[in-house]
């Protein structure tokens, strides 16, 4: 049976890269994914046939990845992060349930997941997703408005740490301002934000502020924003004869035991 690996290949540093991963790369032939991914992955995109398609080509890279795998070819579709969140592998299901060809059906499809942005985000920075938290994306490219402001609404609401992916980009510069209104509207202006920008990237920077001073046009398309939850904590420690260390985490609840 043909085999088509849908795979995230975390947030850039390939000491992220899962060994499961690592392993179907090496075993495929063709490569598909947007350019900057196939960048990333350096020396394990040597030998094979790589597939590079444009940000906006979406469909018709994941077409291309099933009939390459259909036609007996072992392929590997990438993304970065974890595949199955604001990326590709659902796309692929979606084709098979709605356009889908008959040779399709032969295809033996594995997913494997990556570390995701948020995660690589909260890493950077302790341990803000702690508690209950969400992703959202602010992207209203093919998700009406409408529906991204009610999820953000409901968020807030309900307290939850808030991940926000595709928070900006060239064409789209007002969402994030949106929501921050919206956040503030329930939550205090001291509330803890992350802006994790490349993270395990060359240019890596993490920067940690509040609601009230996120500045929205300091981020950008490549950048995760995190948004802490009411109970989130920015944590000073000072090593002795070292700079301070800033930490945030949102607490589980255990100090009521730690006594
Ligand atoms: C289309 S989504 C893809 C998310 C990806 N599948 C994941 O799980 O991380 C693209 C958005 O993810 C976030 N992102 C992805 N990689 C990142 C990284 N290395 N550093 C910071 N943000 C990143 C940014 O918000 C970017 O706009």
């Amino acid at each position: 049976m043909s085999k088509l690996y849908v795979i995230g290949t975390g947030p850039g540093d390939l000491n992220w890269l899962t060994p499961a991963a690592k392993q179907a790369i090496e075993q495929s032939t063709d490569l598909v994914a947007y350019g900057l991914y196939l960048r990333l992955l350096g020396e394990l995109t040597e030998g094979k046939t790589c597939h590079e398609q444009d940000l906006g080509e979406e469909i018709s890279r994941a077409r291309n990845a099933l009939d390459l795998a259909a036609s007996g070819k072992t392929t590997s579709l990438i993304s970065s992060g974890d595949i199955g969140i604001f990326a590709m592998a659902t796309l692929v299901f979606e084709l098979l349930d709605t356009s889908p060809k008959a040779e399709w059906s032969n295809v033996d499809i594995e997913v494997l997941p990556g570390i995701s942005a948020m995660q690589a985000a909260a890493s950077r920075v302790g341990a803000p997703l702690g508690h209950d938290f969400c992703a959202i994306s602010l992207s209203d490219l093919l998700t009406p408005w409408e529906t991204i402001e009610k999820r953000i609404t409901c968020a807030a609401q309900g307290d939850f740490v808030i991940s926000f992916y595709n928070p900006v980009s060239k064409k789209r510069d007002w969402q994030l301002q949106k929501a921050k209104d919206i956040l503030l509207t329930c939550r205090p202006a001291s509330t803890p934000v992350i802006l994790g920008r490349n993270i395990t990237r060359e240019t890596e920077a993490i920067t940690i502020t509040t609601l009230e001073a996120l500045d929205p046009t300091q981020v950008d398309m490549l950048t995760l924003v995190m948004i802490g939850n009411s109970e989130s904590k920015v944590l000073t420690v000072t090593p002795e004869g070292k700079p301070s260390k800033k930490w945030v985490y949102t607490p589980r609840g255990y100090s009521k035991k730690l006594v």
